[in-house]
């Protein structure tokens, strides 16, 4: 068996640029904690709670939302979990759509929408400032699609100005587009779709890298369609690990930058995810897991 224990929990610290924001690498995405098709409340609202506060116990300090999960139920959720909030904990959240049905996802984006949505974060999560703010593009659908984001950002960059939002990511989003974002205000995140399988944003993680951006997949574990690879299973069998564990710890090594939100409604399974955190992964396994990504290509 090559993947071994080590002393790091939770993937280790990274701070986000130009902050005080520190979070341990491995961190728990909410979107899971709404009901079915991310709407409504959950069929065990306690159970919700108590897998917030079993997080927080195991140390996760970064906790993704947005208001637009239930919509409003999330944050609900997790202001009646965890309110008030630890000192140490970093919660993002994401603006740009509003849901109209369960069905709907619609882009929300002009600046008087994206003030609604920061005032919608602040009273469902009970907060008076929003640690970090994702402006979210709607694009074409869970791929990113170019055109100017200027106007958005510089809202948002106005509602940092006015103390409401501490710091500034950007979700779904081209290189340059964070170029643009980046000339009206400082990025502290990215949060693209990105995984083992799926790495059209390899150049961008590594430029990000470079400038000490904190790159956070969404769909880590393939979201809506979870990871299936029979590489991943032979590799994760003969390290006594779970598929799952193996895929977020190639994430954790792909990059220093990298920072986890998997999302899961079990609290088995969370624990499972945190666990990854504690595997090293060889350079031949690593090697082993990237061919996945050229297996994936091949096939399409
Ligand atoms: N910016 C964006 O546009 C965007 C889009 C999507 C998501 N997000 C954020 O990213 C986070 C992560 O994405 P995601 O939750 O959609 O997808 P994900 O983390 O890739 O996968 C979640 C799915 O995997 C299952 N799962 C989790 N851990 C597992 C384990 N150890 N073994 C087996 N199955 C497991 C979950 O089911 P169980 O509940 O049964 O564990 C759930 O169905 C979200 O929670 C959200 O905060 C952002």
């Amino acid at each position: 068996m090559s993947g071994k224990v080590n002393e790091r929990k939770l993937g280790g610290s990274f701070t986000f640029p130009g902050t005080s924001l520190a979070v341990q690498r491995i961190g728990y995405g909410a979107m899971q904690l709404a009901g079915p098709g991310v709407w409504g409340l959950p069929k065990d609202p306690e159970g919700a709670v108590a897998l917030l506060r079993a997080a927080v116990t195991a140390g996760v300090n970064h906790i993704d939302t947005s208001d637009f999960y239930g919509p409003h139920v999330t944050n609900q959720i997790i202001r009646q979990a965890l309110h008030p909030y630890p000192a140490e904990l970093v919660i993002v959240t994401k603006l740009g759509a509003r849901r109209p049905s369960a069905e709907l996802w619609l882009p929300a984006i002009s600046p008087a929408e994206l003030t609604a949505g920061v005032h919608d974060n602040l009273r469902n999560l009970g907060l008076e400032t929003l640690d970090i703010v994702n402006y979210r593009l709607m694009g074409a659908g869970l791929g990113p699609e170019e055109g100017s984001i200027a106007e958005q950002v510089t809202a948002l960059a106005d509602l940092q100005r006015q103390g409401l939002i501490r710091h500034i990511g950007l979700s779904n989003v081209t290189a340059a587009q964070m170029a643009e974002a980046q000339a009206i205000t400082d990025i502290v995140c990215v949060q693209n779709n990105y995984n083992l399988a799926h790495r059209h944003d390899d150049a961008l993680i590594d430029d990000l890298a470079q400038q000490g951006i904190a790159y956070v997949p969404f769909f880590p574990l393939g979201g809506f369609t979870p990871l299936q690879s029979s590489t991943l299973s032979s590799v994760a069998e003969r390290l006594g690990a779970t598929p799952m564990q193996i895929a977020l710890a190639w994430l954790l090594h792909r990059s220093p930058n990298m920072l986890l939100i998997p999302g899961t409604s079990s609290v088995a399974h969370l624990h499972e995810n945190l666990a990854a955190g504690q595997l090293t992964l060889s350079p031949q396994i690593l090697a082993e897991l990237d061919s996945i990504a050229g297996a994936t290509v091949a096939a399409h």
